[in-house]
């Protein structure tokens, strides 16, 4: 990894979230550079996702009230000052020296939520620690795989609740890996002294056959094992069909959110701005779902709480930012987004977030 700048400054020219893309691209290198951006085939559902919040047209309200829009809401019982969580993304120091830590403060910083990976890599008690007691911060969510041993599973929740974490979040969409051409090609490698040091060390097996990955992979007995072993409220993520939200709703799970791991796991699979409104529909509205991939824009997070979406996660900008300026470029990354959100509510005429509805919305 190349050395981090002395100064963590926010380069000039960059007027929004994507504008950090090609700035973390220079200043990664190959390696770094192939794990942040790959995807999963021919990145078709990658580019799918945003395609389809660009394709989602707005028909927006005028002469409405000019009151400043009003954007915090609840979620699980705790305040979120605008609805939006950065995503749980592993191995942050790639990134930057900072890794997870600064994303923690950027995020804390704008009133974002924070996912903290279970393959990240810093100490979650360190990230909690540093940002549990700020005021206005958004939730501070712990992201897990079940892992093959479920004792060991079982540690990281006690690990999650000691250290104040509010929710846990079980990925369920990557129990199977797919090759990711772009790493294959960079003959991606752990850099030295980076590694996912919450998780016990990997079998010295090394990579598992599909056949290993099939006999580890959870179920839904698996899913209310956990329910049961935890006070925290548990939520769901990679669910595309409705047929897992129905499923996921009668084993009283705290909330879903709809995902394809940004286009890193299954290719072509459904763009989650399409897949969400089913997935809502099964929900009934008895939780909260959530949504992620390819929100690269204010209005792209104001369309998925038009269709009905509690609220969203972001992935990739964050660690464009991360990568180009620390800290600060996260937190510039978010404060881009609130800005574009802000704006597009003012200009739909939507005062408070219970007035972004699907007849803000072309059918
Ligand atoms: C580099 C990288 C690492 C990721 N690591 C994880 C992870 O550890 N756990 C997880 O649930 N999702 C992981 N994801 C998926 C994200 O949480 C999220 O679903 C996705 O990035 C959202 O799409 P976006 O990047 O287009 O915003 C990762 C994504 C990226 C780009």
């Amino acid at each position: 990894m190349k050395p981090a700048p002395a100064l963590q400054q926010i380069p000039s020219g960059v007027f929004c979230a994507g504008d950090y893309e090609a700035h973390a691209r220079r200043r990664l290198d190959a390696n770094a550079w192939a794990y942040f951006s790959s995807h999963a085939g021919d990145g078709i559902t990658a580019q799918a996702n945003l395609a389809a919040w660009q394709a989602i047209e707005l028909l927006p309200r005028m002469l409405r009230s000019a009151a400043g829009p009003r954007t915090a809401r609840e979620l699980l019982g705790r305040p979120l000052p605008w609805p939006v969580l950065v995503a749980p993304m592993a191995l942050q120091r790639m990134a930057h020296a900072d890794g997870e830590l600064a994303t923690a403060l950027a995020a804390s910083a704008q009133g974002a939520g924070m996912v903290l990976s279970s393959q990240a890599s810093l100490p979650l008690e360190t990230v909690a620690a540093a940002v549990r007691t700020d005021v206005d911060r958004g939730p501070l969510w712990l992201q897990l795989y079940f892992l093959a041993d479920r004792g060991a599973t079982l540690d990281l929740v006690q690990r999650a609740e000691a250290a104040g974490f509010e929710a846990l979040v079980i990925t369920v969409d990557a129990a199977v890996r797919a090759a990711r051409p772009a790493e294959q090609r960079a003959g991606f490698r752990l850099p030295a002294g980076i590694g996912t040091v919450n998780l016990p060390p990997p079998a010295p097996a090394g990579r598992l056959s599909l056949q290993d990955m099939m006999a580890q992979a959870p179920g839904w007995a698996d899913v209310a094992w956990l329910r049961a072993r935890t006070s925290l409220p548990v939520l769901l993520k990679g669910v595309l069909h409705p047929g897992d939200v129905r499923e996921a709703v009668a084993l009283a799970v705290d909330g879903l959110i709809v995902s394809n791991h940004g286009g890193r796991t299954l290719d072509t699979a459904a763009a989650t701005a399409r897949a969400l409104p089913a997935a809502l529909e099964a929900a009934g509205g008895t939780v909260p779902v959530l949504v992620d991939g390819g929100i690269r824009r204010g209005s792209d997070v104001f369309k998925a709480l038009a269709l009905g979406a509690q609220g969203v996660l972001v992935g990739r900008p964050v660690l464009w930012g991360l990568a180009t300026a620390g800290a600060a470029g996260a937190a510039h990354v978010l404060r881009l987004l609130r800005d574009e959100f802000e704006v597009t509510m003012a200009q739909c005429g939507a005062t408070g977030l219970a007035d972004i509805g699907p007849d803000l919305l072309v059918r």
